[in-house]
């Protein structure tokens, strides 16, 4: 697992998602890349984006609850920082991935790393 968010432009490829105008804040999306879902937030106008499924027993984190920002596994109460993946409260012990998030001409981008 991994943060991804200081991982070098040439190393992601950067997919666009949606307008940012359809991710006010509050809210939350959720988008298939790939093989991966991705829940993507909009926390007081700045966008995050964690894998969708939690560290401890693949449970679909995203659906959580958000403290701040901290979101709340559903299944037995993890707590992981969307703008890191950090986790910061048990039963999970590990980190989940984190990507980098901007917007490009209006569009929210994620930055996924390229496949070697
Ligand atoms: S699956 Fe998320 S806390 Fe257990």
């Amino acid at each position: 697992m991994y943060n991804y968010a200081n991982t070098p432009a040439e190393n992601l490829e950067y997919i666009e998602i949606a307008p940012a105008s359809e991710l006010p804040s509050g809210e939350r999306l959720f988008v298939d890349i790939e093989d991966k879902t991705i829940v993507v937030f909009n926390i007081a106008g700045q966008f995050y984006a964690i894998l969708d499924v939690c560290s401890h027993d693949d449970g679909p984190v995203g659906e959580g609850d958000l403290t701040g920002y901290n979101i709340t596994c559903p299944r037995h109460g993890a707590e992981f920082d969307v703008r890191t993946g950090k986790v910061m409260q048990m039963p999970a012990v590990i980190d989940i991935p984190a990507y980098p998030v901007r917007v490009v001409d209006g569009n929210i981008q994620v930055g996924i790393p390229k496949s070697t």
